[in-house]
């Protein structure tokens, strides 16, 4: 494995199966009672957010506590950034501090690609801007691969705001390296431009595609990085795009639903939708704590080339 993880790109098929494989022998260290291992004692991984997050945050914290390496939780709000300090002296000091590992969440496409300049010790994306979030891509791929068996060849739909969306761009890249198909279905205001040359079929027809998925993985819209109309209202785009009761009808049985959160229920999905035995939303966050302790386990405490 690359000593960073910036892009699902930076993922080799084998490195992507290591980690998945890695992810499985973990999760039994979670259904103990007693979650802790040791391997990573005296390292330190520090979580640097410039950007509001839940799961993410708290998972890649319980994941580096899980590990028993020790945790700095570094936020924007409330450090010296809101004095103007910049991004780089930002990382000389998390440098000077030792930091092996630091968890980067930022809202500039980018930042973890700039980070990994400055500091010696691994850099993790956690999202930064609308460009990609490796770790989600992962933790999606672990979860249909424990509810559908290995991914080559499953055909797998992602819906709705693909331009804002970095969950969307990593997990084209990571389902591609794992063998599936993937369909993108998107007011073709929600596309990107580049998306042309992405690995995967485009679509605006949601209702031809549903039947034919093995997993719908359904994306927020999101409103705080929109600043023109994208869509006439939320009842129209509710209405072609959204997941409800008959779609969710017009499903394959076994075809499971998937939202990285948070959600927007009632636009992007019904609540019904979000809270019944098809949606994997809450194993999705849980998968979350496991794939990163593989990560960070791989990165820090594993072998490396
Ligand atoms: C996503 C994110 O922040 O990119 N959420 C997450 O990490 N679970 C998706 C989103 O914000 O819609």
């Amino acid at each position: 494995m690359k000593r960073h993880l910036i892009s699902a790109a930076d993922l080799t098929r084998d490195d992507a199966l290591l980690i998945l494989d890695t992810a499985d022998e973990l999760a039994r260290v979670s259904e103990r009672s007693i979650k802790k291992l040791p391997t990573l004692r005296g390292r330190t991984v520090v979580n640097l957010f410039y950007e509001d997050s839940t799961r993410t945050r708290i998972s890649f914290e319980a994941a580096a506590k899980r590990l028993s390496a020790d945790v700095i939780n570094f936020s924007a709000k409330g450090s010296s950034v809101s004095k103007g300090e910049s991004l780089k002296d930002t990382a000389l000091t998390l440098q000077a501090m030792g930091a092996d590992a630091v968890v980067i969440r930022h809202g500039a496409s980018g930042a973890p690609h700039r980070l990994a300049t400055w500091v010696d010790g691994s850099v993790v994306n956690a999202g930064d801007g609308t460009h990609e979030h490796p770790t989600q891509a992962l933790l999606d791929a672990f979860t249909m691969r424990s509810r559908l068996g290995a991914l080559d060849g499953r055909r797998i739909t992602i819906v709705g705001d693909v331009l804002h969306s970095r969950v969307a761009r990593s997990n084209v890249l990571l389902l591609h390296t794992l063998g599936a198909e993937v369909t993108l279905v998107a007011p073709p205001t929600l596309l990107p431009v580049t998306v042309q040359s992405w690995p995967c079929e485009v679509s605006y027809d949601l209702d031809a595609v549903l039947p034919k998925a093995d997993a719908v993985m359904m994306l927020r819209v999101q409103k705080e990085r929109m600043n023109d109309a994208y869509f006439p209202s939320a009842r129209e785009y509710s209405r072609r795009y959204g997941l409800d009761r008959d779609r969710l009808a017009r499903m394959s049985e076994d075809a499971i639903v998937m939202h990285p959160g948070p959600m927007n229920r009632g636009m992007e999905i019904a609540a019904e939708v979000a809270d019944s035995p098809r949606s994997t939303i809450v194993e999705q966050v849980a998968n979350g704590v496991t794939i990163r302790m593989a990560v960070l386990y791989l990165l820090l405490g594993g072998e490396t080339q």
